[in-house]
């Protein structure tokens, strides 16, 4: 058996490219003590993939050149010598773009429970950041109306259900009316705007007639700072993503912060690692709530490893359709 990964070759300027990474060859890693080998069946694929491979300081170290992509996966065992794990359990990893790997920083998934890609989405991570943010920062209460951007995607599409869930008003904003149409259809939102038909600030007012009591805020840049306009008094943003900005060259400039002071906005960002602690908490709410068909979730998925970067680039200009994936096996 031969492992293959993907490397960075170079870090993009702007908007990123296939040249911007490298796919090798490498031998099969063997397992030391503690460790077990696993082989990659998902892998995920998340927009902070972009800040990881810029040169800008971020909350956690970049991804050197030549040195394997950053990624969450799930896997299976093939062999264990750490006596938590064997050989056959599913496994979720911080392994990265390749098919094989070592570590004993893993921890056991089920599959009976879930199919083993929601680990990566609706359970996992992006899942876990829509609960913490919400439910934490965002602090709703039942009545108020709730907007959430990048609304049909793996964050966004949680938000929202979540939202109706503990009896908001949920409201979507997404590109385009396909999209539109399976938040509000499909997922249950209120409301959503389509922010490319160019009304957005109509059309939000529109859609949320008693003003926004919180914002969860994926997108950034325009978006955020026309939102800002119509949010209510004492009203939350909670800055979780800003996906707007990071393929941008130069940072956007808000114009409408004036809205914070006059209305008391409370506008936090978050990082969904500073409730690790409670993940347990999150997973199995979100395992509830998916069990009694309260949550729903869609998944865009590309085939094989040497399409991981093709992924990542539509992923960061919106073709992706809920939360996308990588099927290695
Ligand atoms: N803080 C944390 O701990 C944390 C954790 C996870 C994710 N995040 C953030 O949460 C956000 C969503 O992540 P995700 O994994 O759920 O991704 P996602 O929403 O599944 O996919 C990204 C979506 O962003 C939208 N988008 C991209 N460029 C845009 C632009 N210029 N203007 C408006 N919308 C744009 C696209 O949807 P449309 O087609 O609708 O435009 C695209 O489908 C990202 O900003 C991410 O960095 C933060």
């Amino acid at each position: 058996m031969e492992n293959r990964r993907v490397v960075l070759a170079s870090r993009p300027a702007g908007w990123v490219t296939e040249d911007n990474f490298r796919i090798e060859s490498a031998t099969l890693p063997s397992p030391g003590e503690g460790e077990v080998l696993v082989k990659n069946l998902w892998l995920s694929l998340d927009p902070y993939m972009r800040g990881r491979i810029s040169e800008a300081k971020s909350y956690v170290k970049g991804v050197e050149l030549g040195e394997v992509m950053v990624g969450q996966t799930v896997g299976e065992v093939l062999e264990s010598k750490n006596a938590k794990f064997k050989k056959g359990d599913h496994v979720l990893t911080q392994l990265g773009w390749q098919l094989y790997g070592v570590s004993k920083e893993i921890t056991k998934v089920e599959a009976s429970r879930a199919p083993l890609s929601y680990y990566l989405g609706v359970l996992g991570m992006p899942g876990m950041t829509a609960y913490f943010g919400l439910k934490e920062l965002g602090q709703p209460k039942a009545g108020e109306t709730v907007v959430v951007s990048a609304a049909s995607g793996a964050v966004g599409s949680v938000v929202g259900q979540l939202a109706k869930i503990w009896g908001c008003r949920a409201v979507g904003i997404a590109g385009g009316p396909e999209k539109c149409g399976y938040v509000t259809r499909e997922l249950g939102f209120d409301a959503c705007v389509d922010y490319k038909a160019g009304n957005l600030h109509r059309d939000l007012k529109a859609a949320c007639p008693k003003g926004v009591d919180v914002l969860f805020e994926n997108v950034g840049g325009e978006i955020l700072d026309s939102v800002l306009r119509q949010m209510n008094l004492f009203s939350r943003v909670v800055v979780c993503g800003l996906i707007a900005e990071y393929n941008a060259t130069e940072p956007y400039g808000y114009k409408n912060m004036r809205a914070v002071l006059v209305n008391r906005i409370r506008m936090q960002g978050m990082i969904v690692f500073d409730w690790k602690e409670r993940y347990g908490e999150a997973l199995q709410a979100l395992a509830g709530y998916l069990a009694a068909g309260r949550l729903k979730t869609r998944e865009s998925v590309v085939q094989g490893l040497e399409n991981a970067p093709r992924g990542l680039i539509s992923l960061l200009k919106g073709g992706n359709f809920g939360k996308q994936l990588v099927k290695l096996a």
